[in-house]
């Protein structure tokens, strides 16, 4: 009888990530909260709930992997239109998570950033955010950005009227602006390109995220539900990015 019984020894793909060839940084889209709810009969929120581990899951391995930046879509412009019930829950979740992640990004010296239009958040969302901000700041092993009340469109609008006031003002010549001027205006200023944008769920749209920062990304969409990504998905994924040819225009003999 014992012969027969399957022995599963789990077996991580960690080991197969090459640690020369790690994405700079790397964005997620954390979809899938409210069907995974839904799946097992419960209020969209608790998928919110359950989402939480799966961003602590993330934060470790990426910061343990070496990884200089995770950048997460945790609430989009657009997501104001939810029903106020949820997006309340969202916002407090979002202060109960940040006060007790403090301890792991102190643990993993991690710096907390947050990109979007943080003024109109709830004054509560904003003072929590700011103090870990604070708090974080001397960190120096990988920058976490919260993307938050966050869209590329209205980014991307940010950067022409304060590029457009410079004009104005005679800081910088129309001529002068380049890729490099555009990149110092946006909420990613500090940020390398994103080299691998993940989103979760199985949805394959951007949604309004990082526009131009994903020019050259590589994109992994997986089915697995928010809730349910495990640091074993982070790894596939950082996997499935190394084994792509990123040729940035150029033919495959040239990289030879
Ligand atoms: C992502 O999960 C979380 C946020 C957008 C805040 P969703 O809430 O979008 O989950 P689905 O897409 O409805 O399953
Ligand atoms: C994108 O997810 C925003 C976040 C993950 C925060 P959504 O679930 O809101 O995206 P759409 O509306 O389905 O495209
Ligand atoms: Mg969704």
């Amino acid at each position: 009888m014992g012969e027969n019984r399957v022995i599963r020894v789990m077996i991580s793909s960690k080991a197969n990530i090459n640690l020369e060839k790690l994405p700079h940084h790397i964005a997620i889209i954390m979809d899938g909260n409210g069907r995974w709810a839904k799946k097992r009969g419960k209020f969209r929120v608790f998928g919110h709930e359950n989402g939480v581990k799966a961003v602590r899951n993330t934060v470790e391995a990426s910061a343990e992997l070496g990884i200089e930046a995770l950048t997460l879509y945790a609430f989009s412009t657009e997501n104001w239109k939810r029903p106020q019930k949820e997006v309340d829950r969202l916002m407090g979740l979002l202060v109960s998570s940040l006060n007790n992640e403090l301890k792991t990004f102190i643990k993993n010296d991690i710096k907390l950033c947050a990109i979007g239009n943080l003024e109109q958040l709830p004054e509560k969302t904003l003072k929590t955010l700011k103090k870990v901000i604070e708090a974080t700041k001397d960190h120096k092993k990988m920058t976490l950005s919260l993307a938050l009340n966050y869209g590329s469109r209205d980014e991307i609008i940010n950067v022409v009227k304060n590029i457009a006031n410079k004009v104005k003002n005679n800081i910088i010549n129309t001529e002068d602006i380049d890729q490099v001027i555009i990149n110092k205006h946006l909420y990613t200023q500090n940020l390398p390109d994103v080299d691998l944008l993940i989103r979760t769920s199985g949805e394959q749209r951007i949604s309004n995220f990082l526009l131009w920062q994903i020019a050259y990304a590589e994109i992994v969409f997986t089915e697995v539900l928010w809730p349910d990504f495990k640091k074993e998905d982070l790894y596939n994924a950082i996997i499935d990015y190394q084994n792509r040819e990123r040729r940035f225009g150029k033919t495959s003999e040239q990289l030879k």
